[in-house]
């Protein structure tokens, strides 16, 4: 049998040896997490890093998307989205809206006839307390099928290779239906009279418990009008944030949401894919945007459109591309808010 002071010296020795290898573990987590282990591992530094512009980090502003303006508005809800979902957001009825039209570029002062893809960034919040975050662009699809391949692109485009793009796009083959889009596809005059296309897909449960796997998109009311990109490039660097903001001073703008339900068998997983035409589609309702101010001093500045904040009803698919967006969105709110005096808010009465 062991003495006392044997055995609690045994036993201080043991719990000392549990500290190491609960501290070892944690350490050992954390480097996996920071992807040390693996340095082939996509990590969310390295996607933000590879956004970074040729123009240099784009401090105190989002890592991509940078350039942007911020609006308000109400989501009205025609009720017939709880056939798919039993969110609140599509019980009738009218849901505050906290959005952000956007131009696809890490450079927060690009011209805007030199920025292919269009966004708007949207937060429709609900009286229980849920909010339904999306950030939707406006080609029919994008660009390729996985984050690694999204990080792949980021490194072409930035390469001075002067066969960087064509090796990757030998082997990245879904990119060809972008660069379709790209080179082809009209452009209009106005974030008004684009179609947002959230591309990735979610699944939504009914209140029976029934689940559907869906995608959805926000179609303008307003008629698009095709405008060559020189014609554009006339307008001035900053036509779409005046033009939107002169349009609205007519009355409201409005898109309606659609909601698109996959079939079995459908390319849940990749955004680069669309669904068959004939797809079941239901109207959920109608955003109506209200009021337009710019970023700096805006609402939208410090929200993080992080597409996996979603309502009770809706959930991630299998579809890899939001939870990789979710860990990069973060990565980038973190940075662009601690650095604040980069980007300083201008009216006194403006909120942190
Ligand atoms: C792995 C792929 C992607 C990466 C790494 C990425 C990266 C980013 C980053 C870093 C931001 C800035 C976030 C912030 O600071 O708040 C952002 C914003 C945005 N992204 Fe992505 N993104 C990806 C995929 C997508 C996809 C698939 C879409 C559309 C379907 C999209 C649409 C947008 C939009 C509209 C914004 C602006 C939202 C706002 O106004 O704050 N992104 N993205």
């Amino acid at each position: 049998m062991a003495q006392p002071h044997q055995s609690s010296a045994r036993s201080m020795f043991g719990s000392l040896a549990l500290i190491a290898v609960v501290i070892g573990c944690g350490a050992a987590a954390f480097a996996y997490t920071a992807g040390w282990f693996s340095p082939q591992r996509l990590t969310p530094d390295k996607m933000v890093d590879a956004l970074k512009p040729p123009t240099g980090e784009p401090l105190g502003h989002r890592r991509n998307h940078a350039k942007g303006i911020c609006f308000t508005g109400v989501f009205e809800a025609n009720g017939a989205g709880t056939a798919l979902s039993h969110a609140q957001v599509f019980t009738r009825g009218q849901y505050p809206v906290v959005g952000r039209f956007n131009l696809g570029t890490a450079d927060p002062n690009a011209p805007d006839a030199t920025v292919r893809v269009r966004g708007m960034g949207l937060r429709i919040s609900t009286p229980d307390g849920q909010e339904w975050r999306s950030a939707m662009i406006d080609p029919p699809i994008f660009p390729v099928s996985t984050p690694q391949a999204f990080y792949e692109l980021l490194l072409a485009s930035a390469s001075k290779d002067p066969n960087a793009m064509k090796t990757f796009a030998a082997a990245r083959p879904e990119f060809a239906a972008f660069g379709a889009w790209a080179t082809s596809g009209p452009w209009t005059g106005s974030y008004a009279e684009e179609r947002y296309n959230g591309l990735n897909s979610f699944v939504f449960t009914d209140s029976s418990g029934a689940e559907r796997t869906v995608r959805w998109s926000l179609l303008p009311a307003a008629q698009p009008m095709s405008v060559s990109p020189d014609d554009l490039a006339k307008r001035g660097p900053d036509f779409l944030e005046q033009e939107i903001t002169e349009r609205l001073r007519g009355g409201p703008l409005r898109w309606t949401m659609v909601v698109t339900v996959a079939n079995p068998g459908d390319p849940t997983a990749d955004p680069s894919k669309a669904w068959p035409e004939d797809r079941r589609t239901v109207e959920v309702g109608t955003l109506t945007v209200e009021q337009i101010e710019p970023e700096r001093n805006g609402p939208c500045r410090d929200i993080n459109f992080d597409p996996t904040v979603l309502p009770s009803g809706m959930r991630t698919s299998d579809d890899p591309f939001p939870a990789a967006r979710s860990s990069v969105y973060a990565k980038s709110y973190d940075l662009r808010t601690a650095e604040a005096k980069d980007y300083p808010r201008t009216a006194k009465d403006a909120k942190p």
